[in-house]
């Protein structure tokens, strides 16, 4: 690839730094991608996957890093959005050899990236490379999903507030796709505020754990979608908003904790279009990323649980920019963030 056409890269961006790393001896081909320094560092996670060819992992890098910047941001956190990528197949080409070698690699960064695990990465190979580098810190400093379950209530407690302007819960139907660390603490949270639950999970087993313990309905997973619900929160996989799905939704909101969950960007044009409130993924998950950074941030519990519970008011923001200005609530998170950046440069 010239350099034209990568500085020209669709995804580029203006990424303040992209480095592609090699060790021959250990197998590793990487790319690290800073999109935004933050004050004192950058942050993301480490991804490891075979792609079909170097572009496509560039191309993956340069989204995730772009992507984080504006989760952090809209987060309010001094943060910048960076990411990497590992290029192999995570079950049969990660050694401790690959993780020190790629340590080493962060380590020459001087601490302007931090990172954490993400696909094919895990608390262990964190651990792995705490070895060798302390920008890589291994990942049961906590476990961030109930944090992260806060954080889509109090969303999907703005979401509600926006639509119907009311403060409680009582009697909101909520159907939660995924009852996995986040999907069933959110579950108790929402049952203890009152709501009517309807339920799914591939594994029945939490189906029906969850079921005892709140009473929800449970539905198959090709029902959960259309049923009958005042909010439809996915918390399992990506991808589950789509032109196919979407028509389907009886939920007036959508507030989930589920990572890139619309299939394509223009799936907010239609959510817009069918006059459904929904409340970006990187805002309602954010509590996760809030309460993951308090240490290197350096602020105190009660400050990050302040944090988490401002998801709310975040919410209510970016509706009425949204309603305002008359764009998708995504871009009307994305003008959220940019106001942040552009305050604090
Ligand atoms: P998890 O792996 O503990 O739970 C996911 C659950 O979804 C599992 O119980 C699985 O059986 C179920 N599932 C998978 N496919 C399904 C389908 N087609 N229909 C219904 N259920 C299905 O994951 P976790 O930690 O609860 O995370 C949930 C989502 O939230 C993920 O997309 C994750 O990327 C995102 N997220 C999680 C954070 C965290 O702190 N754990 C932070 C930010 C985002």
């Amino acid at each position: 690839m010239s350099e034209f056409e990568l500085f020209s890269h669709p995804e580029y961006d203006e990424h303040k730094y992209l480095g592609f790393v090699a060790d021959d001896s250990v197998g590793l081909r990487a790319i690290i991608a800073i999109h935004h320094p933050g004050d004192t560092f950058a942050a993301g996670g480490i991804r490891m996957q075979s792609y079909a060819t170097t572009g496509a992992a560039l191309t993956d890098v340069l989204r995730l890093s772009r992507a984080m910047t504006y989760k952090l941001a809209a987060a309010k956190l001094p943060v910048g959005g960076a990411k990497s990528v590992i290029i192999g197949d995570p079950a049969t080409q990660k050694s401790p050899e690959l993780l020190a070698s790629f340590a080493r690699a962060v380590n020459n960064l001087g601490g302007s990236y931090h990172c954490g695990a993400d696909v094919g990465t895990n608390s262990a190979d964190l651990r792995e490379m705490s070895k060798t580098s302390p920008y890589t810190p291994p990942s049961d400093l906590g476990d961030f999903s109930i944090p992260t379950a806060v954080g889509v209530f109090n969303a999907l407690r703005g979401a509600v507030y926006f639509r119907q302007r009311r403060e409680s819960l009582e009697g909101i139907r909520v159907a939660v796709q995924g009852l996995g660390q986040v999907g069933s603490h959110l579950c108790t949270l929402l049952h203890d505020a009152g709501c009517e639950l309807v339920v799914c999970d591939i594994d029945r087993a939490r189906s029906e754990a969850v079921r005892e313990q709140t009473g929800a309905r449970i539905v198959s997973c090709d029902e959960v979608v259309a049923a009958e619900v005042d909010v439809f929160s996915p918390c399992a996989l990506g991808g589950v908003l789509s032109e196919d799905t979407v028509p389907k939704l009886k939920a007036t909101i959508v507030c989930g904790a589920a990572n890139n969950q619309l299939a394509s960007a223009e799936i907010s044009a239609l959510l817009r279009k069918l006059a459904i409130t929904y409340v970006p993924d990187f805002i309602a998950n954010s509590g996760g990323v809030i309460s993951g950074l308090q240490r290197d941030c350096g602020y105190s519990d009660s400050e990050s649980q302040e944090r988490i519970a401002s998801i709310f008011n975040t919410v209510l923001r970016l509706m009425l920019i949204a309603e305002e200005t008359g764009v998708s609530s995504v871009l009307a998170a994305e003008r959220l963030a940019r106001d942040y950046l552009e305050g604090r440069s």
